[in-house]
């Protein structure tokens, strides 16, 4: 018998339904919310708006372009947490509804989890580079900077994690200082192209650890702007492509000085990256010449995989569905948890 999954994230702002089939994607609809970019950042209140229009078109989507009726369901995934709440209950609420009058069972994902599991997502039976238990996983976001020993699907430990900013929360702050727009992190990866990452030095944290910090950095990163804009007014616009660089520099170096050390300690090779910094060029190279330099076997998800989407709720799903781990209808959302 077919196992058929319907997934379903809402945690953010990007509304998204993907069905996977016996362990692979037949379709992952993203719709975006393009109404934040105006206030420089996403605003709760008009995410959940957002959802609630967007949610039965894009599961429709998800179902025709998989060519799969809802009556073939075998179970529907959704992203319990953690994520902004009223986004979170519009996706919960209707995959509860959904799975309720098909008479399936529902499966409540850690987002999170999902992000790692991403590695997982197969577009075809060939598609079998995956990697091995136990690995290590850096996963970056807006919301989150964490170090994960992933043992198996449904088994992973935090070794480290941030202390204050995430390393997307820190680009995308930088970037609105410097008036570049949201969000920061695909804007300064496109500038940091053609600039040089040596030419501006910004504090790196001493943490002891595992962990993270990226707040120190900055507000590094704002004074020196500070004082270089009273010498030169325009010095963002002269500099900016410089300044990219030497910021996406600066928290590749944060980032992957940690993972390295961690790698060391606990003998371990193949290394993973998720979220959606994972989509930056200088931390994919990063992982390219880590892979040369230690031997290590990197694994870097496709671009469509980085973003928030359903098809990584999707198998974490499947996964689930397989240990006949199911939800029971009484759990609600949380909005704050690691893995
Ligand atoms: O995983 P994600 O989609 O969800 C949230 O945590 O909300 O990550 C979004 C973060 C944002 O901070 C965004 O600026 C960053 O990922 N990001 C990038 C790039 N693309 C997205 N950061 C650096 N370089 C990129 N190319």
């Amino acid at each position: 018998m077919d196992t058929i999954i319907l997934g379903i994230e809402s945690s953010c702002d990007d509304t998204s339904a993907a069905v996977i089939k016996n362990g692979i994607l037949l379709s992952n609809v993203i719709s975006s919310q393009a109404v934040h970019e105006a206030y420089g950042g996403v605003v709760p209140e008009l995410a959940s708006r957002a959802h609630q229009q967007n949610i039965v078109p894009v599961v429709h989507e998800a179902l025709k372009r998989a060519n799969i009726t809802k009556e073939e369901l075998s179970a529907v995934a959704f992203t319990r947490g953690p994520g902004l709440m009223g986004s979170l209950l519009v996706g919960v609420s209707f995959a509860k509804g959904f799975a309720r009058s098909l008479g399936i069972p529902m499966i409540d994902v850690n987002h999170l989890n999902g992000h790692v599991l991403a590695h997982f997502i197969k577009e075809s039976d060939d598609d079998n580079d995956k990697p091995r238990f136990p690995f290590l996983c850096l996963l970056v976001s807006g919301g989150n900077s964490q170090i994960i020993l992933v043992k198996a699907y449904n088994d992973m430990e935090v070794l480290g994690q941030t202390i204050d900013d995430a390393a997307g929360e820190a680009i995308d702050k930088c970037s609105k200082v410097m008036g570049l727009g949201y969000p920061g992190g695909p804007i300064i990866d496109k500038l940091a192209r053609q600039g040089n990452p040596k030419a501006y030095t910004f504090s790196k944290p001493h943490i002891p650890g595992y962990n993270y910090s990226f707040s120190g950095l900055k507000t590094s990163f704002l004074y020196s702007l500070r004082d270089w804009i009273q010498e030169d007014p325009d010095f963002i616009e002269h500099h900016k492509n410089d300044l990219a660089a030497s910021l996406e520099n600066t928290i590749v170096e944060i980032l992957m000085d940690k993972l390295r050390k961690v790698a060391k300690d606990l003998n371990i090779k193949e290394v993973a990256v998720a979220g959606g910094v994972s989509a930056n060029n200088g931390l994919r190279n990063a992982f390219h010449e880590h892979a040369k330099k230690y031997g290590w076997k990197v694994f870097i998800p496709k671009f469509s995989y980085t973003t928030d989407n359903a098809a990584m709720i999707a198998i974490t799903g499947y996964y689930k569905f397989l240990d006949k781990d199911f939800c029971s209808i009484d759990k609600p959302a949380y909005s704050r948890v690691t893995v």
